[in-house]
């Protein structure tokens, strides 16, 4: 990436080839720190729980045990800084250029795998999470480390070129609809991935068709992922009635949303 924070004519012929593509910079020192600072309130603050925003992406939120892969999602509904932080229109600037300029940010999250006891994100494709029927576009997500990520602590791991493939078929890990993530049990070989270390506020960039996953956290310290989806060009796609593995999935934190919603939570769904 330049100093004008745009791709290279040959950074974006590696990422529609490989459908992911790694740079050492999008948020600079002092961003990385702020930032880090707000995830570790939001995380301890247990921000967003009540209203099913902020879950186990990896567990069932039901055991009473730490979550093993807290997730928040659009963090900056609990933390407005968030939504001022620079590198968000650097990302945005990277993400037209692969997808268009009609491009949008879609949603965003933030992913905290603890210190040694962190899980692994199991191998899916983004795609695969989509729920809803009828359209169609490309997406990209821009995760950013917090701090190095390295394969100790759980940096994304890619297969190289699966986003020219198929949606492969999904499930639930351990087959229990009550978990959030997804895993991909189609024909892939993970032996061949590649690791992407990063240094903190680089950034790993992928399409939503590119198989992905991340090890376990080993390390002594938190590893925290900020990330930005963004979508190109909405077009209409009849054909697509949403995938089998989304339609039983019946999570605690989907009930949480519910249960906040109809005490009177979210105003703005009430009456619109
Ligand atoms: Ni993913």
């Amino acid at each position: 990436m330049s100093a004008l924070d745009q791709l290279s004519h040959e950074e974006v012929a590696r990422f529609r080839q490989d459908g992911f593509l790694t740079v050492p910079c999008i948020a600079d020192p002092d961003e990385v720190e702020q930032l880090r600072g707000v995830f570790d309130r939001l995380f301890q603050t247990a921000a967003g729980w009540e209203k099913g925003a902020q879950f186990d992406l990896a567990g069932t939120d039901d055991d009473q045990r730490p979550a093993k892969l807290p997730q928040i999602l659009n963090p900056a509904q609990f933390a407005p800084e968030l939504g001022e932080a620079r590198f968000r229109a650097k990302a945005l600037s990277v993400a037209r250029q692969l997808l268009g300029a009609e491009t949008q940010l879609w949603f965003e999250h933030a992913i905290l795998k603890p210190a040694h006891y962190g899980a692994a994100t199991p191998w899916h494709q983004d795609e695969a999470h989509r729920d809803d029927p009828g359209t169609d576009y490309e997406q990209v997500s821009i995760w950013v480390p917090l701090q190095e990520a390295t394969l100790a602590n759980g940096c994304m791991r890619y297969i190289v070129g699966s986003h020219l493939g198929p949606i492969l078929e999904h499930r639930s890990p351990n087959n229990d609809p009550r978990i959030t993530a997804l895993e991909c049990i189609g024909p892939f070989d993970p032996a061949s991935a590649t690791p992407c270390p990063l240094p903190p506020g680089g950034a790993a960039i992928h399409h939503c068709r590119t198989l992905h996953g991340a090890g376990e956290n080993h390390s002594s310290m938190p590893r925290r992922a900020y990330i930005l989806a963004f979508r190109g060009p909405v077009r209409p796609n009849p054909e697509f009635r949403g995938y089998p593995w989304n339609l039983t999935k019946k999570t605690a934190a989907q009930e949480r949303k519910v249960a906040w919603e109809n005490r009177g939570g979210m105003l703005g769904r009430a009456s619109r």
